[in-house]
């Protein structure tokens, strides 16, 4: 008798370690489908900033050494974490104003296409390219057409900025999607150049906002 009463305290005392030990160590938690985040698609999108932008002399703003597109595009890229590329003609225009609009005019009336200075190596890694262009008579300078022309945008996305003088993006939307009639062309952001030189904290609202609103 002594024996099995032993016999059953034993078991008592093993079958109660037991379930100490298993609070001690709880089983890894199975993590759900809804615990783990799905990646979110505009962070796996890999971003380019490419724009032309000229400095020197510039309507509203005098002599300028950073252009007004430049300091948008740059503004885009650390918000985005996105890369960026300058497109630069090969012949530069002048710095002096009126001799700029004469020659953008002649181009555009001949809807000539400059020779960029050197097309970008490697658009093919990039799905989301933001376009920033200065707008010249209400047009894409034609040295943005050149480089829309010698790149394959087919599958992605092109989300047009641009600065301006008072035209706002005028016909360069259009314009985008006629020489990029496989890309998905969003909607732009216009920006007056003279804010982008003197009231960048105001550029920087809109920017911001506007960000928040497209599906990068
Ligand atoms: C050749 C040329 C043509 C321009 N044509 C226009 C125009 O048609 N409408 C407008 O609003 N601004 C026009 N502008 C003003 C520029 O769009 C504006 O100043 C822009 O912010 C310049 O940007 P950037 O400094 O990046 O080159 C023109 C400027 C130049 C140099």
């Amino acid at each position: 008798m002594k024996k099995i009463f032993l016999l059953l305290l034993m078991i008592l005392m093993v079958s109660g370690c037991g379930s100490e030990t298993q609070e001690k160590t709880p089983a890894p938690e199975k993590k759900s489908a809804e615990q783990t985040p799905a990646p979110t698609s505009s962070a796996d999108k890999k971003i380019l900033v490419v724009y032309f932008s000229r400095t020197g002399e510039e309507y509203a703003v005098g002599n300028i050494t950073k252009g007004n597109t430049e300091i948008v595009a740059e503004y885009i890229a650390q918000k985005t974490g996105a890369d960026t590329f300058e497109i630069k003609p090969a012949q530069p225009y002048p710095d002096a104003y009126e001799p700029c609009t004469e020659i953008a005019k002649q181009e555009l009336e001949s809807n000539a296409r400059p020779a960029l200075e050197k097309n970008i190596d490697s658009l093919a890694q990039y799905d989301t390219i933001f376009l920033g262009f200065p707008i010249w008579w209400s047009a894409l300078p034609r040295v943005v057409v050149t480089f829309l022309e010698a790149n394959d945008f087919s599958g992605k996305t092109i989300i047009p900025f641009c600065t301006h003088g008072g035209s706002g993006l005028a016909n360069s939307e259009r314009e985008i999607k006629d020489a990029c009639p496989n890309a998905k062309v969003l909607d732009g952001l216009a920006v007056v150049g003279k804010s982008a030189q003197e009231n960048f904290p105001a550029v920087q609202k809109d920017v911001d906002a506007w960000l928040k609103g497209i599906d990068k």
